[in-house]
This record gives structure tokens, sequence and C-alpha cells, in this order.
């Protein structure tokens, strides 16, 4: 895709545009960014999935034990109906990796970096539901699918900002809303991170699409990056002083130890090999690794079954991103990172984001062994399926 093409999605602007202005900066209203769009799922489809084990759901009534009282699923059918008639919000995590429809909403934010993506929460709400003024770390798209809601953005938050006594919600003590706006199904508003935002049901059947991003936490880059590295260090390597001067105080440490154990530091984090493995690893580990599930197979197998007319495609809970690295390129699946030759770019490009993969887009990779190689992996390990395996 051409970064320079204007998408209907973001209102006629282009990736390039939308990411120069607005994306991590400043709210955008779309009207129409998806024309006729039509919720992919049912108010009673959505509670259905909230009666999951798997599912991570809750509700928010405005006006329960407390402002705000939280229920977390799984739900049973009865839960559904002692809610009142209104002022209440449901709202379903993940629902993408359930819900192939869903998933494929996806497809119109190729304009951003797959593994950026984290999710698709849907929520409903009965009319004058909401989940209260608050604001998020990450960025967010929010597409209305049903009925209408009322969008308020307020203020930049951090985590100085006063919350609402409240022993589980995160919601703003202070709400200073600035903008106001009505959502129609196909509208959508996008946030970037810590703008107060508070939305309403303005109709019955509400029913929102969130499309959230990742980004870790500064704190968990370095707690994670150190943990794995410090998984390769050998016991061995150490604080050394070899040749240091005496120092004027025994008790001092003084400026040249500290500069040592800089270096030492600085060694590693400098590593860029070792931090491309990790970053891969972490921003494609799954939420739910439960639900990739491999089946045992031979190249032999998978070759039947593509010149048979098997489809592969991606478990909508695999999370896959490839990258260059000094000898060659690499791919991470779920998790987990693999080399690869160069020659296979085009290849991993297939694999990771073709909607599925059969004997004619495969053709001229089978050859590779590498590419065989991978092929099986990712059916052993679950990332690809066949496309009629339930
Ligand atoms: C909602 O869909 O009700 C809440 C989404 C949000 O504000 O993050
Ligand atoms: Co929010």
């Amino acid at each position: 895709m051409n970064q320079s093409t204007p998408l209907a999605l973001l209102g006629g602007l282009s990736a390039e545009e939308f990411l120069r202005d607005y994306w991590q900066q400043k709210p955008l209203l779309v009207r129409n960014a998806l024309p006729d769009f039509v919720s992919p799922l049912t108010p009673d489809e959505l509670a259905g999935l909230a009666l999951e084990e798997e599912v991570e759901s809750r509700i928010i009534l405005e006006h329960g034990v407390r402002p705000y009282e939280l229920r977390r699923g799984p739900f049973v059918e009865e839960d559904f109906q002692d809610l009142p008639e209104s002022h209440w919000t449901l709202l379903v995590q993940a629902v993408d990796q359930f819900v192939p429809e869903v998933a494929e909403l996806l497809q119109e934010f190729r304009f951003l970096p797959t593994w950026r993506i984290d999710d698709v929460m849907v929520s409903y709400a009965t009319h004058g539901g909401g989940v209260g003024p608050h604001y998020d770390n990450y960025d967010v798209f929010l597409l209305q699918g049903l009925g209408q809601r009322r969008w308020r953005v307020g203020q930049l938050c951090d985590s100085q900002a006063q919350l609402i006594k409240h022993p589980e919600m995160r919601i703003l003590a202070e709400f200073a809303g600035s903008e106001d706006w009505v959502l129609n199904p196909g509208d959508m508003l996008y946030l970037p991170p810590r703008l107060a935002h508070f939305g309403t049901a303005d109709s019955d059947d509400c029913m929102t699409y969130s499309v959230g991003f990742r980004a870790p936490s500064a704190a968990e880059v370095l707690t994670h990056f150190t943990d794995f590295l410090a998984q390769n260090l050998p016991d061995e390597e150490r604080y050394t002083d070899a040749a240091a001067k005496p120092s004027s105080d025994p008790s001092e440490i003084d400026a040249a130890a500290l500069d040592r154990l800089k270096a030492l530091l600085d060694k590693h984090m400098q590593d860029k090999g070792a931090l491309l493995t990790w970053f891969g690893q972490f921003m494609t580990e799954p939420r739910y690794p439960e639900l990739i599930e491999g089946e045992e197979l031979s190249e032999d197998q998978l070759f039947d079954a593509l010149e048979d007319g098997a489809v592969l495609v991606r478990n909508p809970s695999a999370r896959l991103a490839w990258a260059e690295r000094d000898d060659g390129l690499v791919v991470f699946v779920s998790g987990l990172s693999r080399g690869m030759p160069t020659e296979l770019r085009d290849f991993l490009k297939l694999v990771c984001t073709a909607d599925c993969l059969h004997a004619e887009n495969l053709v001229d990779w089978l050859e590779f062994e590498d590419a065989r190689t991978l092929l099986v992996e990712l059916l052993k390990q679950g990332s690809l399926e066949f496309a009629d395996d339930e």
C-alpha cells in the first residue's frame, strides 16, 4: 500500500498524513469511516461470548452497589436478567480472537504495524451506559457498530490525575470535556494515549468496537529485556577491576568504579541483536497462548494437503512479525523467533500478512527448505492452521 494514498477509514487522510499529524498526538473524528458498517455481532451474540470460560468480560453498572460497580465474567444467563433497564455496559476483550468477522476488521488497520495492535474490545451499552470518564495509556480507534454513542474528549492526563475512590476502576474525579460528538454506525473516533474520554450510549443497543494497541512501558521494557539478557549470561561474567588505581579512601565507591559498572551495562544494552530478538518475541506474545494448539504433521503430509487444495490461515490468536538483522532475517511467531535467509523476505511477508496460504501463492517458495520447515513448524505450533479446522 502506498503511504500517500487517501484512506476512507481516515476520512481521506493518507497513512503518512495521519501518522504525521494525529497518531499519538490528537483525536480524529471520521464520519463514515466504514460506510455501511454493520456490526458483525448482535448484542445477544456478544452476551453469549461473555458466558464462555476463556473469554474476558466485564459488566459495569453506573448505579450499582457503588457508582460504576464492576462485575467480572464469565457470566451466566441469569446475570443478564437481573440487570436494570439502562445505564450499564458489557465489555468483552479480544473478540477478534473468537470471531473471524471481527478479526477481519483489523485488515483496515494495515497502515500501522500489526505487532502494535493488541485486540478488538467490543462493548454493548443500554441507554446512558458508559464506563466513566477515564484515560488509557494506549491509542484506540473507537468504531461505532450499532446505535449511537456520545463521546466527550477532555484533558491530557498522567498518573498524577485525581481518581474517584474505586477499588478496581480508574475513573477520573475531574473531567473537563471540551469536545462532544455523537457517533453513528460506521463513524470512528481515534484517540491518542492519555487523553481523557467519556463515552455514553445515546441509544439503547449501543455497540462500540475498540481497536486497541500495545505499547510496553519503559518499566516493562527494562525488566523484561534485562531478564532476557540475564538468561544467557554466564555466572563468571562479573564486575571486574583489573589494574584499578588504589582508592584514596577504601570506603569510597569512586567514579572509576561506577564507570566500570556502566561499561558492563552498556556492553549489553548496546546489543541490538539481543534487543531485536527480545522485542520481537515480546511483541508477538499471544494474549491467550492456550488458544494456539498445533498438530503433528510431516512435510509430505503438508505437501499432499496443499496439492489437494488445502488452505492455511493464521490462528487469530497468533501474532507474527519479521525483521532484518546482521546475519539475515528473523521471523517472530507468538513469542518465539527463528532465523531465516534473506532470499525468503517475500515469503515471510506472505506468511505474516496474506489472508490465506495455498498451493498457488506458496508455489515459488516450497522449493526452499527453510520455507517448508517454517510452515511445518507453524502448523505444529498452531500459529497456522488448516482453514476448515474448527
Ligand atoms: C466503551 O466502549 O464503552 C469504552 C471504551 C473506552 O472508553 O475505552
Ligand atoms: Co477508554
